[in-house]
């Protein structure tokens, strides 16, 4: 009898401890489940991707403060492209999505950030891709819609961007917020207009040859005499004077063409001296004064004619200047002066560039090609130098 109850007993205390043991376990995974799901922090968020999962937790570690949706796409992204998240800022992601968003360039968009938080972060891009952030830092944040628009512009020149910047800031005041139009600043810029006439003159590049520029800011040396001078030796073509073999030539086709035509081509005055120059524009001095003179002569040293490829055409023997604009000469050379070599010097409403009252007379020979893009793009000499020759 004892026996049977002790049996009993012991069966109990086993079937009891299974309970035991059996409510343990549970509680064990239970506790497990539970503690499992509490210290994955991320598998909720978007972009999670477990095998990252290590990663996330290591930065989260040393970075509690930081959002984990932003630490999940920073790991994702520094992982997915082999960069250390050690040495990287995690404003990455404020970048990396963006228009224009280029990798090699990420260290130089953070460091711009790092200084300039408020800053708009498509222009950070834009402004970095160009090469531009020394000077966006040393003019203020301020300048960077005026720079991406310079940039833009088709005859922007990388070494004048401090002159544009200059420029704009003397004519507007040093208000960037003005409006301001980008495209008038590079030309007149590149047209040397931020420097006042017969100021910062430099001496021509006389190796550019048909190509050279004499005006107001370039200087021909005094002692300058064209190699190849000859007399216009036909009194069809012009006056007894001096100019260059080669354009001689080239004018003398283009005048017979125009013959064909019916249209007289005079040549008044080609190649001038410095002091026929000299005594000229002194003479105009004396009569007109020097502002006047200024407009329609250029001082000893920095006329076209000095080069041998410049001239003043006539209808015919006789004749003033100012008759040409009426005649049928005039016209001819409008429509066919290009496909000769040569340009109308000084057109009207370019005065501000060229430096020169309107010249329906004055001619130069710049070859075929730069005669052709000077006519089809409606550019000054000056303006066609800065962007295609210089
Ligand atoms: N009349 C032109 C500008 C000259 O004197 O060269
Ligand atoms: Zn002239």
């Amino acid at each position: 009898m004892r026996t049977r109850r002790r049996k009993q007993k012991i069966k109990k205390l086993i079937i009891l401890c299974l309970i035991v043991i059996i409510i343990i376990v549970s509680l064990i995974m239970l506790f497990k489940m539970l503690f499992k799901k509490e210290t994955n922090l991320f598998n909720n968020i978007n972009n999670y991707q477990a095998n990252y999962y290590d990663d996330y937790m290591k930065y989260y570690d040393k970075n509690k403060n930081s959002d984990k949706e932003d630490i999940v796409n920073f790991i994702n992204y520094c992982k997915n492209n082999s960069l250390d998240y050690d040495e990287i800022s995690i404003d990455l992601i404020k970048f990396y999505k963006l228009n224009n968003f280029d990798l090699a360039n990420l260290n130089r968009y953070l460091d711009y950030y790092k200084n300039h938080k408020d800053s708009d972060l498509l222009q950070i891009i834009n402004i970095v891709n160009s090469d531009l952030e020394s000077v966006s830092l040393e003019y203020g944040e301020e300048i960077n819609i005026f720079l991406l628009n310079l940039i833009n512009e088709k005859y922007y020149i990388k070494d004048n961007l401090k002159r544009y910047i200059n420029y704009y800031q003397k004519i507007t005041g040093f208000d960037y917020k003005e409006p301001y139009n980008t495209k008038e600043i590079i030309t007149n810029v590149n047209a040397n207009l931020d420097y006042n006439f017969y100021e910062n003159t430099e001496i021509t590049d006389i190796s550019k040859d048909t190509l050279m520029i004499v005006n107001k800011h370039y200087k021909i040396p005094d002692d300058y005499k064209p190699k190849n001078l000859v007399y216009i030796d036909d009194w069809e073509y012009g006056y007894w004077n001096l100019i260059r073999a080669d354009v001689y030539e080239e004018f003398k086709k283009m005048s017979k063409e125009a013959k064909k035509d019916n249209v007289t081509l005079f040549i008044a005055s080609p190649y001038r001296s410095y002091n026929d120059q000299k005594v000229l524009y002194n003479s105009y001095v004396a009569n007109d004064g020097v502002k006047n003179a200024d407009t329609y002569s250029a001082r000893p040293g920095y006329s076209e004619h000095h080069t041998g490829l410049a001239m003043d055409l006539i209808p015919e023997f006789g004749l003033q200047l100012d008759t040409f604009e009426n005649s049928a000469g005039f016209k001819w050379m409008q429509e066919n002066a290009h496909k000769y070599g040569f340009i109308l010097r000084y057109p009207k409403d370019k005065e501000y560039i060229t430096g020169y009252m309107y010249e329906p007379w004055h001619y130069r020979y710049v070859g075929v090609d730069a005669a052709t893009t000077i006519k089809n793009e409606g550019l000054t000499f000056e303006e066609y130098y800065e962007y295609y020759v210089k």
